[in-house]
């Protein structure tokens, strides 16, 4: 469903991405790794259109999207759902003001359908009722569930999540992966996560695939990555500075 060839992009002659080939099966959850740094917010934001690399494409159910503009681009987007880094909200808006943002912006639903909407879609991140608090208001752990709510409230084929849980303690790592599998589950979306969450992201990924100096140096079920022969892969997954 979603093919990457040759993907190469970089910023003030500094490359980046130098070459990334990559293939993303419809209904799957592929995750990303690698280090601090190494480009993978750069090529998760050239999968949803919001910069275009030097060369290379992205081709998705078909459809090149690399050099889409206006709206063909934004049909395409609407396809997706977004998780940012950091899960970027508006302060100055609740809650459910944020989650119905995306309803208002992409579809021509009725206020109240947009209500129920907002509702359900909050609910099924175990935040009932929470739509009136502003996001200062609530904890790190709920405002990412927020977040989740959003990116998934147009009911999406495609989600993005650049480190979804970034910043939270153990156990809401854990509960925020089980919400991302259960909703995967129950509504079938293509997922490519970013995480740094080593070693939970084996237990909920279909295919894990490490960026590695501009370049996708292993890509496999989680068994294989964690078996890999490859010290580059090791090193990051053991948590160890790069060559020693
Ligand atoms: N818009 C931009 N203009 C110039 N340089 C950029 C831009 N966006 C990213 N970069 C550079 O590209 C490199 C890769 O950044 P990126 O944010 O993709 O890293 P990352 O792998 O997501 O890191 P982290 O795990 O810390 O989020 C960095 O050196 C960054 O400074
Ligand atoms: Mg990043």
């Amino acid at each position: 469903m979603i093919k990457v060839e040759k993907l190469v992009k970089s910023f003030h002659g500094q490359p980046v991405l130098r070459g990334v080939d990559l293939e993303v099966p419809q209904g799957s959850i592929t995750i990303i790794i690698g280090r601090s740094g190494g480009g993978k917010s750069v090529f998760l934001k050239h999968l949803i259109g919001l910069l275009r690399p030097d060369s290379g494409r992205v081709v998705i159910d078909g459809t090149d999207v690399t050099h889409l503009e206006g709206g063909e681009l934004d049909r395409i987007r609407q396809r997706y759902g977004v998780v940012f880094q950091g899960g970027a909200l508006f302060d100055s808006q609740t809650c459910g003001e944020n989650v119905a943002f995306p309803l208002r912006e992409k579809t021509r639903l009725s206020g109240r359908e947009v209500a129920q909407r907002v509702e359900a879609s909050l609910a099924q991140v175990g935040l009932e009722g929470v739509g009136r608090k502003y996001p200062a208001e609530i904890s790190g752990g709920m405002r990412k569930r927020v977040a989740i709510a959003l990116a998934l409230v147009t009911e999406p084929q495609i989600v993005f999540f650049d480190e979804p849980t970034t910043g939270l303690d153990p156990i809401l790592v854990n509960s925020i992966h089980h919400l991302i599998r259960d909703l995967h589950r129950r509504h079938g979306f293509t997922a490519i996560m970013v995480s740094h969450e080593i070693p939970e992201i084996f237990e909920i990924a279909d295919t894990v695939a490490m960026l590695h100096e501009g370049r996708i140096v292993e890509h496999g079920p989680p068994d294989a990555i964690q078996r890999s022969a490859n010290p580059v892969v090791q090193q990051f997954i053991r948590g160890e500075p790069e060559g020693h």
